[in-house]
């Protein structure tokens, strides 16, 4: 099925939470979506939900450069040549301390959330170009504003993914292409129940007890939309996401002794 000369968007993490959302909302809103994840059941009930009349479906692990070559080729084709967002939204999380990860959950946390992110830019770069007015949207997180207790792999990640787009950002003026940096505080996914291996302790139950809030994926869908009208680079998901930022650029050391502290009640 083609897009038939409606914009159109690329999204990896399709089959699930924020880019399940974000699918929904930009197909709400007219456009023609291209639903990338590796979880093959999950893109299928995407589908169903969004209608084959709106949207192609790739299965892809954002690690596989082949495959984003392939599968951004499919997309091409579908849209006549035209991609107007990317939404490098795939992302992964393992809760605990740093010394307790496997050394397959540190990898595989750099791999999707960092080399995915810039597979993704690198392969979707020729389309983004030959559509006037493109967007490249990243997802990175609140926590790629400060270090956090047992997710120092994940932070690192999406510190990684705030850099990036911010000099991706400089560099793809030059192209016309538009970047923007997502970072959303907690929002309702299964990310949240994602423990490190041999352990039951999860991201959910920590938020839980620290009586944060935790935000809808329409309201994270909400957020992408907005980004890709707007001419900000950073967009916060969430207002516990917005005083969190300016305590982290106001107040640095206030944060980290309250970080330091939740480390402490371990
Ligand atoms: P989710 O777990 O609901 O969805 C992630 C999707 O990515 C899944 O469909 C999964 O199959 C897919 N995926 C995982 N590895 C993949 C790979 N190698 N190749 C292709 N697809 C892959 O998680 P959620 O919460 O929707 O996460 C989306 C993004 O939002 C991630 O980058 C995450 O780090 C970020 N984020 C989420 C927050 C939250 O509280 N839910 C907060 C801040 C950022």
């Amino acid at each position: 099925m083609g897009a038939d000369g409606r914009k159109s968007i690329f999204i990896t993490g399709a089959a699930s939470g924020i880019g399940l959302a974000a699918a929904k909302r930009f197909a709400a809103e007219g456009w023609f979506v291209g639903l990338a994840d590796i979880d093959g059941a999950g893109l299928k009930l995407a589908q169903a939900a969004i209608g084959a009349g709106n949207c192609s479906v790739h299965k892809l692990d954002v690690r596989d450069r082949a495959g984003w070559k392939k599968e951004i080729a499919a997309f091409g084709k579908a849209t006549g040549g035209r991609m107007d967002a990317l939404l490098n939204n795939a992302g992964i999380a393992n809760y605990g301390y740093f010394e307790d990860q496997t050394d397959d959950e540190i990898d595989r946390q750099l791999d999707i959330n960092v080399r995915g992110v810039a597979n993704g830019a690198r392969a979707g770069l020729e389309l983004l170009k030959a559509t006037p007015g493109s967007t490249l949207i990243n997802v990175a997180s609140c926590a790629g504003l400060f270090g956090a207790p047992k997710m120092a792999m994940y932070c690192a990640t999406k510190f990684a993914v705030k850099g990036l787009s911010e000099a991706l950002d400089i560099e793809f003026e030059r192209h016309g292409v538009a970047v923007k940096c997502i970072m959303p505080w907690f929002v309702d996914t299964p990310i949240l129940q994602a423990g490190s291996q041999g352990s039951n302790e999860n991201i959910a139950d920590a938020i839980r007890q620290g009586g944060s809030e935790v935000y809808t994926v329409e309201e994270a869908a909400d957020v992408i939309w907005t980004s890709v009208q707007g001419k900000d680079l950073h967009w916060i998901v969430g207002k516990a996401g917005k005083q969190l930022r300016f305590a982290a650029r106001f107040m640095p050391g206030s944060i980290r002794k309250r970080m330091k502290a939740m480390a402490l009640q371990g």
